[in-house]
Formats: structure tokens, C-alpha cells, sequence
């Protein structure tokens, strides 16, 4: 299998820090790069000023602070990436970019944040399964 590009979704969590791990030995023995996406909650339409900027403001730091632990670990293991965060559901926005990054295979945790007991698979990694003809490697 030729991989070149590896899509990593984040959020956080220990399973996606499992992948996180699992992306960068792939990264590093292929010579391959690596896209970083978090996606974050979308800020409602209708919402109004200043509620909006300041609902997007407070998104936007979520977000980087999660982007920055997975930065540190892919600086530290000298892996090419590309950095992304975007507003919107999870499973569309992981395939949307998927595709237009073409990437040759998605490294995901099995789970994330909300990591429920007896529960096997996210909603997220349920529904990028479901939606891509890519490879997943899903990660426990
Ligand atoms: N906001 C996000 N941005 C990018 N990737 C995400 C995000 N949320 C989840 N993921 C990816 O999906 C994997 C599984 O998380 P998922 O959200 O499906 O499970 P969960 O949080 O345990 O359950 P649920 O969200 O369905 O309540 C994570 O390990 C991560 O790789
Ligand atoms: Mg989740």
C-alpha cells in the first residue's frame, strides 16, 4: 500500500491520542505527510452580534488548544503536516477533507471525549466508516 498522506482527526481525547501515535509511526516509515484536522461545533445562523463573534471566538481557542497537542507531537517527530480546523459535523468534514486533501488512508480513534462505556464506536468514526471508500484504520 502506498501511502503519501494520512488524514488524522483529533479531538482530544486518549483514543485519538492512540492514533495520533499510530499516524506517526505510519507518517515515519512511509516518508508520508500527515493532515491534522479538529473540527469544531459550527456557530448557529441567526445567532446575532456580538454573540456570533464571540461564540466563534471562543471555538476558535478551544480548538487550537486541542490542535497544539497533537502540533507538539508531530514537531517532535520531525512528520510533514498540514493543519486544519473547520466548523461542522465531524463524519461530513472528515470525508469533505479526506477528499479534497486526497488522502490515502484516515487514522482515527475507535471512540473520543465522550468514550462511553460498552460502546464499541463513536457516532464519528461510525459515520466516516459508513460515508468513505478510503482505508480507516480505526484505533482503540
Ligand atoms: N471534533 C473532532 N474533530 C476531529 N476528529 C474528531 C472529533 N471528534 C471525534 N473525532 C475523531 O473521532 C474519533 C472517535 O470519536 P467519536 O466522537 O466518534 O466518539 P465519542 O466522542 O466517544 O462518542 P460521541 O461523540 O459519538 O458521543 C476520535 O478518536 C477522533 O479521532
Ligand atoms: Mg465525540
Amino acid at each position: 500500500m502506498n501511502v503519501k498522506k494520512i488524514l488524522l482527526p483529533v479531538d482530544g481525547s486518549a483514543h485519538s491520542d492512540a492514533a495520533a501515535e499510530m499516524a506517526i509511526g505510519i507518517a515515519h516509515d512511509n516518508e508520508a505527510s500527515v493532515v491534522l484536522l479538529h473540527v469544531r461545533r459550527a456557530v448557529p445562523t441567526g445567532l446575532g452580534q456580538p454573540n456570533a463573534d464571540e461564540l466563534l471566538q471562543y471555538l476558535t481557542k478551544g480548538a487550537e488548544a486541542v490542535v497544539q497537542h497533537y502540533r507538539t507531537k508531530l514537531d517532535d517527530a520531525a512528520v510533514d503536516y498540514l493543519e486544519l480546523i473547520i466548523g461542522g459535523d465531524v463524519g461530513e468534514v472528515v470525508c469533505n477533507v479526506a477528499d479534497v486533501e486526497k488522502c490515502d488512508l484516515i487514522v482515527m480513534g475507535s471512540k473520543g471525549k465522550s468514550d462511553l462505556e460498552g460502546l464499541i464506536l463513536g457516532s464519528a468514526t461510525h459515520k466516516v466508516l459508513h460515508s468513505t471508500d478510503l482505508p480507516v484504520l480505526v484505533v482503540k
